[in-house]
């Protein structure tokens, strides 16, 4: 896949996996790992998936509408690029932390509902809700903060909740963050985004 990984000035900290939201590419997101924790490993990937010349991280049949059997593939997809990466780049395969915004979000939230240990947490900015009907991985020792919008179209305030209930109910620690906005990134969410992972230690 097509990305950038920068290495980070402190190898006890995480690799940050970043993934932009439809329309984006891999430096969209950078200079919000720099705000997260400017020492951390950064890999940031772009969307296989073009949608009318947007890249995305997997296929939708209509807004909101995901195609799921694309969406399965894709995810594993990006899950073996991780383990490739971990080895080529030399960083623990074991300490990723997603950072996902809109579609980007939606394939971190993916990974979780797919695979038990594709990332030790993830930052879920405007999240939906991946894929219904299926039994979550255990997430125990999993950390995900959710950053949502109140007045969101497109991930609406019940989805939230749903993907949330979801995540705990796979005993993931789940924290949520409400912003009084609609699907936009927020200066808010992100500050409060690393709280929480300062809180992670
Ligand atoms: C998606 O398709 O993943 C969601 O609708 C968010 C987006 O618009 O990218």
């Amino acid at each position: 896949m097509k990305h950038i990984f920068n290495k980070g000035t402190n190898p006890n900290k995480p690799t940050f996996l970043m993934l932009h939201g439809t329309g984006g590419n891999e430096l969209d997101l950078l200079p919000l790992a720099g705000v997260i924790d400017d020492e951390a490993n950064v890999l940031s990937v772009r969307g296989n998936v073009l949608e009318q010349g947007m890249p995305r991280f997997f296929r939708r049949l209509s807004e909101g509408v995901f195609d799921e059997e694309d969406l399965i593939f894709r995810t594993n997809e990006l899950n073996e690029f991780l383990n490739e990466a971990a080895e080529k780049y030399e960083f623990d395969r074991d300490n990723i932390i997603a950072i996902g915004y809109s579609n980007g979000a939606n394939i971190a939230a993916s990974l979780l509902f797919h695979y038990q240990h594709a990332l030790k947490g993830a930052i879920l900015l405007h999240p939906m809700v991946p894929r219904r009907g299926i039994t979550l991985p255990d997430l125990a020792n999993t950390s995900v903060f959710i950053g949502a919008g109140t007045n969101d179209p497109i991930c609406s305030p019940e989805e939230t909740k749903e993907l949330q209930q979801l995540l705990q109910q796979a005993n993931a620690n789940v924290e949520l963050h409400w912003g009084n906005r609609g699907h936009q990134l927020t200066m808010g969410e992100v500050e409060s985004a690393k709280e929480w992972y300062l809180k992670l230690g």
